[in-house]
Order: C-alpha cells, then sequence, then structure tokens
C-alpha cells in the first residue's frame, strides 16, 4: 500500500521505515526542512537501534523516501499517518494545533480520497474533532476522509523490535472500510511474514500478534490508560524504594519476589531516579487533565506524579548529606540520556539533576554514550567527557544517572583510583551494593541499605559490577 507519514520524530520514522520493511511503499515529511535535509543525505536526527539499517535498505530499495514537499507527501499515500508532536502546555493540556495543521494539509492538499490515521499520542475525542477538521477544511474538496486510531506503545531504545513483533495492535475505526485497510498495512505482521532485521530470521518464538479492532474513543484512551499505568508502577515501586530505604530493607529483593506474582509481573517495577523522557511524565500530565476534566477523581494519578517529580529532590538531598557543600566540587555523571539505548535527554532526570548540581556550584563532568550532543543542547557550559573513566577524574562523587550496560562492565577498581573520593551514588541499582563496597566504595544505590558502619572494606579486583 501507498502510505504518507506526517512527522519526521523518532515515531514517523520508526513506523515509517517500519512500514516500509514490511513491503509498503512509504513517503515521510516533517516541516523542518533541516531533517528531510539530514535524511535524505543518508543521515538521521535520532539514534534508534536498527533503524539505521532499515532505513538504508528500504530507500536503496526506493520503498522509502524523504521530502519537504508537504503536499507531495500527502498526495501519495491512499493512508496517511499522523505522527507529529504534541507537547505539554503550560498548564499540562497537549497543545493539539500540530494535528490541526495537518487535518488542514490533508484536506486541501488531497487530489483522492484517504484513510487519516491518528498515531501521535492525543487526548481521547481529538479523532472526533480531526473528522470535523477535515470535513471543514475539506469542504471544497470531492475527496472522502476516513479517520482511524492507532496508538503506538513502541519504547525508545527498542522501538524496532516493538514495531515487528507487537503484543497487541489497537485500530480504533468507525467503518468496515478503515478497518480493512488497517488489517492489509499491518498483514506481515499479524502474520509474522517478513525477514526480520532484529533477529536475522531466527525470531524467538511468540504467539502472533493480537489485533484489536475498537471504536476510535476507546484506542485513544488505551494509549492514555497504559502509559499512566507504567507510571503509576513506576512510582509504586519508588515509594517501596523509599520505605526500604528508611526501614533497612532491599528493594531490589522486594520487588524481585513481587515480580514472580503474575497478577502483578516483573517489568516496570524498577526502582530509580523516576520516570523521564517525552512520553510518561507528559501522558500521565494528560490524563490528569482529561480526568479533571470529565469530573473523575484522579488522585490515585496525581500522587503518582508527585511521587516521581520528588526523586531528584530526595537524590540531591542524599547527595548534599554526603558531600557536605557541593561549590567547586568536582561530580561526574555517567549517563544524560533518559533510559539506554537512547540519545533522547528530553525530560531526563539526568539533565534536572545537573541543573541543580549547576545552581550549587558544583563543576560537572558528564559522559553518555549516545546523547551527548543532545544534552549539550540543553547544557553548554558542563564538560562533556571522552569516557567515563575521564568524567571520574579528580571527582568527589559519581552518580549513575542512566543504566547503560557498559557502565556496569567498567574496571571500577581503575575508577575508584581515579576519584578524589570514592563516593558513588547509583540512581538506577545498576551495580552491586556488597562488591562496590568491597571495592572501598562509598556506594548508595535507591531503596537498599546504607553500609554498615563496622563494614570493612576488602580489596577484591573485579571488572565488571552489575547490580
Ligand atoms: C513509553 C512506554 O513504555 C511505551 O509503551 C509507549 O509507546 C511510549 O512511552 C510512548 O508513549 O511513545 P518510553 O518513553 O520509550 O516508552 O520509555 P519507557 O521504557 O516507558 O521508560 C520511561 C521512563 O521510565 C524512563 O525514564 C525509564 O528509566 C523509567 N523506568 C522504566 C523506570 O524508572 N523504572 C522501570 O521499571 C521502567
Amino acid at each position: 500500500m501507498r502510505i504518507s507519514i506526517l512527522g519526521c520524530g523518532y515515531v514517523g520514522l520508526v513506523t515509517g521505515a517500519c512500514l516500509a520493511e514490511i513491503g509498503h511503499s512509504v513517503v515521510c515529511t516533517d516541516n523542518d526542512e533541516s531533517k528531510i535535509r539530514t535524511l535524505q543525505s543518508g543521515g538521521l536526527p535520532i539514534y534508534e537501534p536498527h533503524l539505521d539499517e532499515i532505513v538504508a535498505r528500504n530507500v536503496a530499495a526506493n520503498r522509502l523516501s524523504f521530502t519537504a514537499d508537504l503536499g507531495e507527501a500527502v498526495r501519495f499515500g491512499d493512508a496517511v499517518f499522523i505522527c507529529v508532536g504534541t507537547p505539554p502546555l503550560p498548564d499540562g493540556d497537549a497543545d493539539l494545533s500540530s494535528i490541526d495543521s495537518a487535518a488542514r494539509l490533508i484536506a486541501v492538499e488531497s487530489k483522492s480520497s484517504k484513510l487519516v490515521i491518528e498515531k501521535s499520542t492525543v487526548p481521547m475525542q481529538t479523532g472526533q474533532k480531526l473528522i470535523r477538521a477535515l470535513a471543514i477544511y475539506g469542504r471544497n474538496s470531492d475527496c472522502r476522509f476516513a479517520v482511524a486510531s492507532n496508538p503506538e506503545f513502541l519504547r525508545e531504545g527498542t522501538s524496532v523490535l516493538d514495531f515487528l513483533h507487537p503484543d497487541r495492535i489497537v485500530i480504533g475505526v468507525a467503518d468496515a472500510q478503515s478497518e480493512a485497510q488497517l488489517r492489509e498495512i499491518y498483514r506481515p505482521i499479524l502474520e509474522q511474514k517478513f525477514p526480520c532485521p532484529v533477529h536475522a530470521g531466527e525470531c524467538p518464538d511468540k504467539d502472533a500478534p493480537q489485533l484489536l479492532v475498537t471504536s476510535i474513543n476507546s484506542a485513544e484512551l488505551i494509549k492514555h490508560a497504559c502509559n499512566s499505568f507504567l507510571a503509576v508502577k513506576i512510582s509504586y515501586a519508588n515509594l517501596i524504594a523509599d520505605i526500604c530505604e528508611r526501614m533497612g530493607a532491599d528493594v531490589n529483593e522486594v520487588v524481585r519476589a513481587m515480580g514472580l506474582d503474575p497478577r502483578i509481573g516483573s517489568s516496570f517495577l524498577r526502582p530509580g531516579l523516576g520516570f523521564g523522557g517525552f512520553c510518561l511524565p507528559k501522558d500521565i500530565q494528560a490524563f490528569i487533565r482529561l480526568g479533571e476534566k470529565a469530573g473523575v477523581d484522579v488522585t490515585l494519578l496525581r500522587d503518582a506524579e508527585q511521587i516521581n517529580k520528588r526523586r531528584i529532590d530526595q537524590f540531591v538531598a542524599k547527595a548534599a548529606n554526603c558531600l557536605w557543600t557541593m561549590k567547586d566540587k568536582r561530580i561526574g555523571v555517567l549517563g544524560l540520556a533518559f533510559k539506554p539505548n537512547t540519545d533522547d535527554v528530553r525530560f531526563a532526570p539526568a539533565i534536572d539533576l545537573i541543573n541543580r548540581l549547576l545552581r550549587e556550584r558544583a563543576q560537572v563532568s558528564a559522559y553518555d554514550p549516545q546523547a551527548m550532543e543532545k544534552a549539550k543542547e540543553q547544557l553548554p557550559s558542563i564538560r562533556y567527557c571522552t569516557d567515563s573513566y575521564e568524567a571520574a577524574e579528580e571527582a568527589e562523587a559519581l552518580m549513575i544517572m542512566t543504566e547503560w550496560e557498559s557502565f556496569a562492565q567498567l574496571d571500577w577498581q581503575r575508577i575508584r583510583d581515579l576519584m578524589l573520593r570514592p563516593l558513588v551514588l547509583d540512581g538506577r541499582n545498576l551495580l552491586n551494593a556488597e562488591q562496590m563496597r568491597d571495592l572501598g566504595f562509598e556506594y548508595y544505590g535507591i531503596g537498599i541499605p546504607t553500609a554498615d558502619a563496622a563494614h570493612q572494606p576488602k580489596a577484591s579486583p573485579s571488572a565488571a559490577i552489575a547490580g
């Protein structure tokens, strides 16, 4: 099928590239011309595992192209995926002006009827507004527009895998033809019949994904409900971590046992610095606004959001407790991205933390395997290091903000010797507390007992010490 993608952010690019990979013809556009120029010259504006190879292969096969001509892109597709950004407004509502612009563009530029699919994360009832906008802007056109909602459940860092091997595909439709078109678009994935670029043809056995056909309103609500549930689950784990820390239990042991109960499940129970990124924080905020407008008691969601907002306060308080004052002290920061395997620093806990350290006039040396270029736009004045060892040099504390696997593999003995004071504050419980303390570190994790005052460090070499 011929598919247009409006918006070349992370969701648009992964959607466009993966739809081309399963055999469709895809044209992507964005109103940011510099992004299109980057894509046309073979670059990618984001780091996402596997995306580069998929884009290159499908561009070479003429199944995927990028154009700055918005009208040309719209006219190309029988189906148009709207993947534009919906950033939060100051009051927490989602800014839908880009959706409105997309509706105007589609209505004005189309020369044939189309299925218009909302992929962007939008508040409930946006589909209805989209139908109205298309009718108003297209009142002089002979084209007919059907609208569908197709929420995405992609996680940054594993989004190609998530797209090609989803647990479920949700389509919210108002008529049988839209359903048939979407079934056709996703047929290779529903039947799991495509050469998989992630597993090189050796995909692990997994049930075929379920296709859930719902109303447009329900599909929109499913997205809100999922992301907010994940946010609540993380905040619950962090609440447990706080209790553990004060009462002398180990949260790693507690959540492990909790997760073995299939009614609870182990994922999204990892305590730490809270949820960051461009999805969960803004989505829970938008869901709170939606619930309030609907007259529903959203205390549960508000509390989960507050717990999350306090994570960095608590972490900074812990650091201040160890360091006494921070002025002029060198602090190493490992990890800037909001999670591993991405270069995305939007609403990353590390950015918030570093801003606070700078307010205390600390000297920050940071390292991240992928996110330093993006971080420089938000934090131009800190020192960016070529590796973790440089970030640790002469530091009076080292803070782990993102659980990159490579950080667990560092030579921690070498790090200890490079630091002015071997103090590690691990915001992600990446490392093993006992091993770190045995190596001679003052080590603080999240929700784990602090070292016994009588603890005698014993020097034992260890290259890699994951928690
Ligand atoms: C999230 C959802 O997981 C996706 O299903 C959804 O499609 C996506 O938002 C979206 O709306 O586009 P993402 O933001 O990529 O995906 O990242 P997550 O893996 O959800 O992590 C979000 C944050 O929560 C990160 O800062 C991560 O470090 C934190 N987190 C996650 C925890 O603190 N503990 C956990 O157990 C899991």
